[in-house]
């Protein structure tokens, strides 16, 4: 869609991933591709597999996995602006005859029961009531499928002052996406995956925010550097033209600083948040 189908005032009104779509903004993990690599390792996929990503965005990492791993996949997402991308995206890459990108809702996934080997969500559980998602998860898995999860954790001990810190984070991410946003520790996380009955949970702590060696990587991914330069002076253009975009992006950066600190120099809050590879697989009973 060529960037001005909409007025500001149409682009202030959407919802913060409809708005990160509509700019073409890849959403990147914490973790960066290295955790997204890893996360397919732990879910065993490969080229006989069939995967849905939930909260797929514009299909950045959904499309890493399918060239890294060969599967089939799947990616669903609420934001429409987003899926618009996505689907973009795998014109350009030439990916479709192995993904399909579609608008869906994690907690009613328009799957029938049984079709998947492994469901996936990176930077997205934190945002979901797990107990109904992982539910709906669950049911479209194939027996002995794995559930796979990248998403941030905190300590569960800090200092008080820390601990505020991150709060306030959470409440920023929260006001900023309109979606109730909780950072848990890894003992929650684990919990929440053996409550949904997933068998063999595993949990890989890791305090290493993606690494700057990535960013030629990312630039490439993103489509070059051309791509990379048009999708930062847009992001300068709105942030000029609109005071509610502003407000938007200083708040995130806020959020950023607290939780990933700058590159190279941890602050004393992101000491004590990182990311967690989270895995468990379907029983027999289950779904
Ligand atoms: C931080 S982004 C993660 C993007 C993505 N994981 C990637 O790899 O690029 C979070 C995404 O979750 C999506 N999301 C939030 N709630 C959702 C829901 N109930 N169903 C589907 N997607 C949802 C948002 O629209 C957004 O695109």
């Amino acid at each position: 869609m060529p960037e001005n189908d909409l007025s500001i005032e149409e682009i202030e009104n959407l919802s913060y991933y409809d708005f990160m779509g509509y700019l073409g903004v890849p959403f990147y993990q914490i973790g960066g591709l290295t955790s997204t690599e890893r996360l397919g390792e732990l879910c065993q996929i490969d080229e006989d597999k069939k995967v849905l990503v939930v909260g797929c965005g514009t299909g950045f990492n959904a499309c890493y996995i399918v060239r890294k791993f060969g599967c089939r996949l799947v990616g669903i997402d609420i934001a429409e602006e987003a899926i618009k991308k996505a689907k973009e995206r795998v014109e350009r890459e030439k990916l479709h005859d192995r993904v399909e990108f579609r608008v869906g809702d994690a907690y009613a996934l328009p799957f029938e029961a049984g079709t998947f080997d492994a469901v996936i969500t990176q930077f997205v559980s934190q945002f979901l009531d797990m107990e109904k998602a992982l539910k709906e998860f669950a049911r479209v898995l194939k027996t002995g499928g794995c559930i796979g999860i990248n998403e941030i954790f905190k300590d569960g001990e800090m200092p008080p002052k820390v601990a505020e810190k991150i709060l306030e984070a959470e409440q920023i991410l929260g006001d900023i996406t309109q979606l109730p946003f909780t950072i848990h520790t890894s003992e929650e996380w684990k919990e929440r995956l053996e409550k949904a009955g997933l068998k063999g949970v595993e949990i890989h702590e890791n305090r290493e925010p993606v690494s700057l060696k990535e960013s030629p990587q990312l630039i490439k991914e993103i489509g070059g550097f051309g791509k990379f330069f048009k999708l930062m002076v847009r992001m300068m253009k709105y942030t000029l033209l609109s005071r509610v975009i502003r407000s938007r992006f200083k708040k995130l950066d806020r959020a950023k600083r607290v939780l990933v600190g700058y590159p190279m120099i941890k602050s004393a809050t992101s000491r004590h948040v990182g990311y967690i590879l989270g895995v468990g697989n379907k029983n027999e009973n289950e779904g």
